[in-house]
């Protein structure tokens, strides 16, 4: 399997000499190479996952420090030299166009195709069923593995199957909006990608629209456009369904943000995330400068702060309701919705409120 995902595309285009090379070609220069080869794996992937945990996180790391950076723009400012081959081809704005008025792209029937995207041989779609435990833990086990915070590997997150199934049935979920790709001989899932359905205001606009989430491709099939497929099939099922808006959230500029938002971390343990190089610490400190200002108060500063019952949903969707009225861009959620996304389940999601 291994030699197979290094040389497959999931582009339209068969791959260029540049990208693949002629099979006959690099046969001939294999069998050469064989011949001083010593015994063992000779897959580089294959090689690098024989090692212990620690060397390939070393590795990682050198890697990733002399690598040119991230392909994908982190600012408007680079993405106006990139160029967006998949996104240049979906009903989205162009990056720099001048939006005069607000509302959908294109409108009217559209047909929508009935059968699936083709994909390369030897890989498969599937809806993957997270009722089962096996199941739940393969798409665990996928996103654990390469759904990255940090490309050298340094923090990973830990994706439970209560996670999962959290983010991904809420109320109203629909099964085949969870989609993946495994590959044939092994049944390997190695592709994700899901959207659950949500209503968002945009403007006095209200919509049933596709929030996208999870998507992640194997480490080992990166920068082959599997992305892409996924996408395109992705809007294909959830536009059967008659849903022709969709939201997402990313870290790279993609055409075109209309939103942005900043993450906020409080650090709980600044000892373990100084030794890990977490780069979310300040600087400038040293551990007892960091544990010191960290350090938090035996009591909260608020009074009367307590995790959030079944009885407070009311009160939380009405405060919500009211509060997300001064946004333009909104999510709007029911109070079974407010109940699921907020009630606090163990490892999963903390919520306090305050009672006056
Ligand atoms: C994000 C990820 C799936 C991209 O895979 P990849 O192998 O680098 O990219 P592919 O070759 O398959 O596809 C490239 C296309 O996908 C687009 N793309 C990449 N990341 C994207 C994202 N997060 N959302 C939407 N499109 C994305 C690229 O813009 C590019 O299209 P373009 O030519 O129009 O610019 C992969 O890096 C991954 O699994 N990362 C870890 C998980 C993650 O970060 N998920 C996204 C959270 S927002």
């Amino acid at each position: 399997m291994e030699g197979q995902c290094v040389n497959m595309s999931f582009s339209d285009k068969t791959p260029t000499a540049a990208e693949g090379g002629s099979p006959k070609k690099s046969k001939k220069k294999l069998k050469k190479e064989d011949a001083w080869r010593p015994e063992g794996p000779r897959d580089p992937f294959v090689m690098l996952d024989s090692l212990p945990e620690k060397k390939q996180q070393e590795i990682q790391r050198a890697l990733h420090l002399f690598s040119p950076g991230p392909s994908l723009p982190r600012t408007l400012q680079q993405a106006e030299s990139h160029a967006y081959r998949f996104w240049d081809t979906q009903p989205v704005p162009r990056l720099g166009d001048k939006t005069a008025a607000h509302g959908p792209i294109a409108e009217g029937e559209v047909s929508v195709r009935e059968e699936p995207y083709s994909l390369p041989q030897g890989f498969s779609w599937d809806t993957p069923d997270l009722s089962s435990p096996t199941v739940l833990n393969e798409l665990r086990a996928l996103l654990n593995e390469n759904y990255r915070g940090e490309d050298d590997n340094t923090i990973r997150r830990d994706f439970s199957p209560e996670y999962l199934q959290w983010a991904l049935q809420p109320p109203n979920w629909q099964a085949h909006w969870h989609c993946g790709v495994r590959v044939d001989t092994n049944n390997k899932l190695v592709g994700f990608i899901a959207a659950v359905p949500a209503d968002v205001c945009a403007y006095e606009t209200q919509q049933r629209m596709a929030q996208v989430k999870l998507l992640c491709v194997h480490k080992k099939l990166r920068l082959k456009r599997m992305t892409p497929v996924l996408i395109r099939e992705l809007t294909r099922r959830v536009s059967r369904q008659g849903v022709r808006q969709a939201v997402y959230a990313a870290g790279v500029v993609l055409p075109t943000p209309l939103s942005s938002c900043r993450y906020w971390h409080r650090p709980l343990n600044p000892r373990k995330l100084m030794e890990v190089n977490y780069p979310g610490l300040r600087q400038n400190m040293n551990l007892q400068r960091a544990l010191k200002f960290n350090r938090l108060p035996a009591v909260t500063k608020t009074k009367g702060l307590r995790p959030m019952t079944e009885r407070d949903v009311a009160g939380t969707h009405s405060l919500l309701q009211t509060n997300g009225s001064k946004f333009q861009l909104r999510p709007v959620w029911s109070p079974q919705e407010v109940e699921h996304w907020l009630l606090p389940r163990e490892g999963v999601i903390d919520t306090y409120v305050v009672e006056v």
